[in-house]
């Protein structure tokens, strides 16, 4: 057989990939051959990777048409967002390199696939539009609570086909990844009625304690939690303001959500051995990006939707109608709700092993370290 130059030159570059990776490998080899961690995700839009495609209904968020997904290699997936998501960048910072595990509902279909998938690379159960209460834009999503039953459904079908052993081995390894509460802040501020603030963050932060208490019991044990950015400066909420300016009221909410979650989050790791968590703070990386947005992170347009249309392109639906910004790496919101790929790679950054002042009380990395210690 006569090799082609081209079959040579690839081979030489395979050659030379063997002697780099093997310097890679050099002293912390031991770590390197073990498998990334499976990772487990739950949440809203701004995790989920198709889940609501799923879902049928006129009012559920789906979004696996264009223009969304016009950066992501392929075709438009069901992420919120031109291209990958954070769960993507977070997923692959810890060593899963194609990105966020499968939406759960696309594998459910056969318990086989469901077991393979979620014994390597985990399994994603995030939702568009899901709230941390059930009530949240009901019937519109797989609210948190189901997709913990979900998770449950899977464990189970783990738990037949290798062992309960094996599984919470597997589990005692593997990341969580949660980030829900965006859209019950949102529909609170939203209600025509204002309920009374103190009972509507009680009722929160019980059912996210017996959410994240409820995977714990199945297994979990290492827990990567995002809190809720500056939900005041969204264009969807900007544009409710005559002037564009941010809602204080909105920005206090996601405030006081965070102090809320980092106390709820530090009584659950004093009570349940072996608990682990990071919670990474993405209200305070969009403070920070937003205070010199071009020196910290070359965005160009921090208040005003890419793809939309009408004042800060909050205004109109997103059609194939709807004007797309050229410069979408600049621009930190995809569309009124959701931000860009490359927002979104910033807080994967951020919080996998950026400044520490973005997570408590340690970051997404020491987290990964711990657990395979
Ligand atoms: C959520 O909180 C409400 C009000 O406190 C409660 O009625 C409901 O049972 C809780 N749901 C879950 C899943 O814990
Ligand atoms: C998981 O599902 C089983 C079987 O349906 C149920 O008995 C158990 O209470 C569930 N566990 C949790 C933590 O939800
Ligand atoms: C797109 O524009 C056309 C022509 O103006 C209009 O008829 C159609 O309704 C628009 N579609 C959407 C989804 O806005």
């Amino acid at each position: 057989m006569i090799m082609g130059s081209n079959t040579l030159m690839a081979m030489e570059g395979f050659v030379v990939c063997l002697v780099i990776s093997r310097e890679v490998l050099g002293a912390a080899a031991a770590a390197v051959l073990q498998p990334p961690p499976p990772m487990y995700v739950f949440g809203d839009s701004y995790l989920d990777v198709g889940n609501n495609n799923y879902l049928s209904g006129p009012n559920v968020p789906r979004v696996n048409r264009p223009y969304y997904g016009i950066d992501f290699p392929g075709f438009p997936t069901g992420r919120f967002s031109n291209g990958y998501n954070t769960a993507d960048y977070i997923a692959k910072k810890i060593g899963l390199a194609a990105g966020s595990p499968p939406p759960y509902l696309s594998v459910a279909w056969s318990s086989s696939l469901v077991v393979s998938t979620a014994l390597t690379i985990g399994m994603s159960y995030a939702s568009g539009g899901a709230g941390i209460l059930d009530s949240t834009n009901a019937g519109d999503n797989i609210p948190l609570s189901k997709q913990v039953q979900y998770f449950n459904a899977t464990r189970s079908k783990m738990v037949a086909a290798v062992g309960s052993g094996a599984v919470d081995t597997l589990l005692s390894r593997s990341v969580v990844l949660i980030g829900a509460g965006g859209n019950d802040l949102s529909a609170f501020a939203n209600a025509q009625q204002q309920s009374d603030a103190a009972a509507f963050y009680g009722s929160l932060m019980s059912n996210y304690s017996a959410a994240i208490t409820d995977l714990y019991t199945l297994g979990a044990r290492n827990f990567a939690i995002t809190n809720v950015a500056l939900a005041g400066c969204l264009p969807v909420a900007r544009v409710l303001d005559a002037a564009g300016s941010c809602s204080d009221y909105r920005n206090y909410l996601a405030d006081r959500f965070h102090d809320a979650l980092r106390s709820l989050l530090a009584d659950l790791a004093a009570r349940l051995p072996g608990f682990l968590y990071s919670l990474a703070d993405s209200f305070a990386l969009m403070v920070d990006t937003f205070y010199d947005p071009q020196a910290s992170s070359g965005f160009t347009d921090v208040a005003s939707a890419c793809y939309g249309g009408g004042r800060l392109g909050a205004e109109a639906e997103c059609s194939l109608n709807s004007t797309i910004c050229a410069n979408r790496d600049q621009h930190y919101f995809w569309d009124n709700v959701h931000i860009t790929q490359q927002a979104a790679k910033q807080r994967a950054q951020a919080f996998y092993d950026g400044p520490a002042k973005y997570t408590t009380p340690i970051n997404f990395k020491q987290l990964v370290q711990m657990t395979a210690a």
